[in-house]
């Protein structure tokens, strides 16, 4: 039995404040998303092995998205997870992308057909029930408070719609969490170094590792988005570390 309630808040992670300067958590995140967004797909594509695009696209159709023309991507990045809703769902689609990082929305603007709109996922500017389905790929550790996004998403939700999450889970110890680790926080890290020659590219990676590590563990996000009043609440993994989270906003 879960004792989270709606009310509480949930930061997907303690703090890390060996990154975090006098802007906290929030002027962190934007920042360095901005300075490393020109770079982020193409290493992206050397950590992903090419495989990226790929796996949003499998995960997307595993669950029957998109559910409807109306789609909300939150935290769109550069537009990976946006671009295989596209594919997968074909014309007479609305995509809104939303991210809060003007260089991450630029980029997405220039590689896909979308609304790209300046906002933040636990504040979202939009209507109540907007959207047939809403994703979000690889942000839930970026968020200030799980409990006020899951009430945000449920909110511009139309009764019945659909909920898609992709996080990567690391294994809590042993082997897998080490091998991880140095692929992720090493290997990763200094490829996007000898590859970009920005250190803020490196250093996001080492970020996205210790997030990762520090992040609440997926029950806990289970317990969250029921909490908000979603049902159907799910989590499929794949190959032991990809969480693919699912939920439903209740009919009305
Ligand atoms: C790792 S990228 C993921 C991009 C894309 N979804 C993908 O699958 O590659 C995380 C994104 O979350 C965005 N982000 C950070 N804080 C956010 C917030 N509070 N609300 C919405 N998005 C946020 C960042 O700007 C960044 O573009």
């Amino acid at each position: 039995m879960s004792g989270l309630r709606a009310g509480d808040v949930l930061p997907p992670h303690a703090d890390l404040p060996q990154y975090y300067g006098p802007g906290g958590k929030r002027g962190y995140v934007q920042r360095i998303f901005d300075a490393s967004a020109p770079d982020y797909e193409r290493v992206e594509r050397l950590m992903s092995l090419g495989t990226g695009s790929w796996y949003r696209r499998r995960a997307l159709a595993r669950h029957g998205l998109p559910c409807g023309p109306k789609v909300l991507d939150v935290a769109v990045g550069t537009g990976l997870v946006a671009r295989e809703v596209q594919r997968l769902a074909g014309d007479g689609l609305l995509l809104v992308g939303l991210d809060p990082s003007l260089g991450m929305l630029a980029q997405a603007r220039r590689r896909s057909a979308l609304a790209a709109v300046a906002g933040l996922g636990e504040r979202l500017p939009f209507p109540d029930h907007t959207f047939h389905c809403l994703t979000m790929g690889y942000a839930l550790r970026h968020l200030p408070d799980l409990l006020a996004t899951f009430r945000e998403f449920l909110r511009v939700l139309k009764p019945g719609g659909k909920l898609l999450m992709l996080e990567i889970t690391p294994p809590r110890r042993g082997f897998g969490k080490l091998t991880l680790k140095a692929y992720i926080r090493t290997l990763t890290a200094t490829a996007a170094w000898l590859v970009t020659r920005h250190r803020t590219t490196a250093e996001l990676w080492r970020y996205f590792w210790d997030t990762m590590e520090a992040c609440v563990p997926p029950e806990e996000v289970m317990q969250a988005l029921t909490a908000v009043g979603f049902t159907a609440v799910d989590r499929y993994v794949e190959l032991g570390i990809f969480s693919e989270y699912t939920a439903r906003k209740p009919e009305a």
